[in-house]
């Protein structure tokens, strides 16, 4: 999704911008572009449709320098992707603005500036900011008090950064409802929509809350919050994760981080001390809430969804828990009733999804006893309003599918269940066995990715199709859920997940010998029902992937093309059979020629609703 990158400070800046926007190209975007005001206190303008390396060239064909600059790539929301609609927004060659975000009255503020005599040259929302802040200044309020008339002035969501020829040395910046950071230098001061696009240049962060303004310079920062008075928000020093962006020697960011799912699961699991899961890992008061908790209500987007759906088997037979799960942008706008004391738990890779940190916002406080996020990045919005929070240790995730992020929340999940479960009388033994399985599960997943080769090689029968099938039962139904979204959304190609024994309600109508059927087939105790599933459609002439357990009683025939996987537990077998998933749908992509970490029109962090 969009990204911002802002810097003001005593030497040239450009190179700065440039690289931030190199570091955000992983968010997904289909423009991009950088104002500077030179030294003649002229605005400089580059933007271009298309990858961040069509300004670089545009850049050394034709420099624009500056010490005080915005920068941003943009995915388009409204306007198609063009250089017009491309960011930053210029008005009246004074101010230049950046913003990521949906501004919902921009219909309305746009006749008022019409009125006023503003020209539009762009289809976007972002360019009544613009026009706004210029009409502000021009009537003579500075830009600090131009920018919260601005902001007083829109509905929705947005991180804003903006320049002013008149200021040159200033950038001015605001949040509500999209991150923002300010990243501290010496001398120098940056903004960016997330850490990563600055750690090139400082370790000092400030996250700014939500309605906060800034005004940054070289010589210093000064916040307001959203009543307009002076605030400090805390610094923090960020370290680590930047080795994560280095591809090292894979092809693709995806494929690093399936391999790093042994190392991502086991630093996840080491969380718990000495391997004794209880409800401390969760924070501070876990205790006291677990105790209490008498339903979990599960809510979230996409593969985090899908951790979701795999925990409520886990949540409601370890822990004896009644369990919800619902997607964040169906939970937030419906009357609901919950149970007493249900605790809100929101899942999510980023910790930005704007839907998800919505569902959390708008619960009603009596509606939940507490709220507990599954997130992988410290310091994101969920992260930091939510009242406990499990923060898994997958390392920085950039290919756009998610792959380790969603294997690590299995193992939150499986601690949750493993903690709440021991509040409400769950054997010895079973915690032991649990306990022994997430210990075991890094292995296993190694004995899994061993069988990569294997998995390319059945991959070839899928580039040609224009739709596939995955089917699974019971646990194994939200995998085949989460098989069928790797592929559609890195390979393009229509997938669909059913429950196995929905086949005959419907789905069975499409299986022909041009739709794959990809089953999930762990020797659990539904293999015999899967089996007569996976009868039904080799019966109709389809063509049956199966992913199955070595001791299932599946072999190679005409039709029939298996992959055996190692043996597992009952409870680690979601995970194993995830990561033989995700391979499949990577190596379907490779052949297709996709871009593999950045599909088209997908962002990484979807921000807006
Ligand atoms: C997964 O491969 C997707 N890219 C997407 O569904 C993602 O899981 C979803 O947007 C939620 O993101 P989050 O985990 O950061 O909240």
């Amino acid at each position: 999704m969009c990204g911002i990158v802002a810097a003001t400070a005593r030497r040239e800046v450009s190179e700065i911008l440039l690289e931030g926007l190199r570091r955000l190209e992983y968010r997904g975007y289909d423009s991009a572009g950088m104002a500077l005001i030179d030294n003649e206190q002229r605005l400089q303008l580059h933007k271009y449709q298309g990858k961040v390396s069509a300004l670089e060239e545009a850049q050394s064909l034709n420099p624009i320098l500056g010490c005080t600059g915005i920068a941003h790539t943009r995915w388009a929301t409204h306007g198609q992707p063009s250089a017009a609609n491309a960011h930053p927004h210029i008005s009246r060659q004074r101010i230049a603005i950046v913003h990521n975000g949906i501004i919902e009255n921009h219909a309305e503020l746009r006749e008022d500036l019409r009125e006023a005599g503003y020209e539009f040259v762009s289809a976007t929302d972002t360019e009544v900011i613009v026009h706004l802040l210029h009409r502000f200044v021009h009537e003579g309020k500075d830009l600090l008090g131009a920018m919260q008339a601005t902001v007083a002035r829109l509905e929705g969501a947005y991180a804003l950064a903006a320049t002013d020829v008149e200021h040159p040395d200033q950038v001015v910046a605001a949040r509500s409802g999209s991150p923002l950071v300010v990243g501290v230098g010496i001398g120098e001061n940056f903004l960016a929509s997330d850490t990563l696009a600055l750690r090139q240049v400082t370790d000092r962060f400030i996250y700014l809350e939500e309605a906060d303004v800034v005004v940054c310079s070289a010589a210093g920062l000064a916040i307001y919050d959203g009543a307009g008075e002076p605030v400090q928000r805390e610094m923090k020093r960020v370290s680590g994760d930047v080795e994560d962006a280095d591809l090292g020697d894979y092809e693709h960011y995806m494929l690093k981080e399936i391999y790093e799912q042994p190392h991502a699961l086991a630093a996840t699991f080491a969380k718990a001390s000495a391997g004794d899961v209880d409800a401390s890992v969760f924070g501070d008061g876990a205790a006291e809430v677990f105790a209490q908790t008498q339903a979990v209500q599960i809510v979230a987007c996409g593969t985090s969804y899908h951790a979701g759906l795999v925990a409520r088997y886990w949540l409601e037979d370890i822990a004896g828990v009644p369990c919800q799960v619902e997607v964040a942008s169906e939970f937030r706008y419906r009357k609901r009733v919950s149970h007493p004391n249900t605790l809100l738990v929101t899942v999510s890779q980023s910790g930005e999804t704007a839907d998800t940190l919505a569902a959390l916002r708008f619960a009603a406080p009596e509606e939940f006893i507490a709220s507990l996020v599954i997130a992988n990045v410290d310091n994101s919005s969920l992260v930091r309003e939510s009242d406990l929070a499990f923060l898994t240790r997958a390392g920085m995730e950039i290919g756009v599918a998610s792959t380790k992020a969603f294997t690590t929340q299995l193992v939150a999940f499986l601690m949750l269940a493993l903690a709440l479960g021991k509040e409400r009388g769950l054997s010895v033994e079973r915690q032991q066995c649990l306990k022994e399985g997430l210990r075991d599960l890094p292995d296993l997943v190694k004995q899994t990715l061993k069988i990569d080769a294997a998995i390319e090689d059945m991959s070839a029968a899928f580039i040609q199709k224009h739709h596939a099938l995955f089917l699974g039962r019971g646990i194994q139904y939200p995998i085949a859920m989460e098989g069928a979204l790797k592929l559609k959304e890195i390979s393009y190609i229509h997938a669909e997940a059913y429950p196995a024994g929905e086949l005959k309600h419907g789905p069975l109508a499409l299986v022909d010998a041009d739709m794959p059927v990809v089953a999930v087939a762990p020797n659990d105790e539904l293999l015999d029902k899967l089996k007569s599933n996976l009868e039904e459609v080799r019966s109709r002439g389809g063509e049956l992937y199966v992913f199955a357990d070595k001791d299932a009683g599946f072999t190679d025939e005409p039709g029939v093309h298996v992959l055996a996987m190692p043996h597992a537990p009952e409870v680690l077998q979601p995970v194993i059979y995830t990561v033989a998933l995700q391979l499949l749908s990577y190596h379907v992509a490779l052949q297709k020629g996709t871009d593999v970490d950045k599909p088209r029109n997908l962002a990484k962090s979807v921000t807006v609703e």
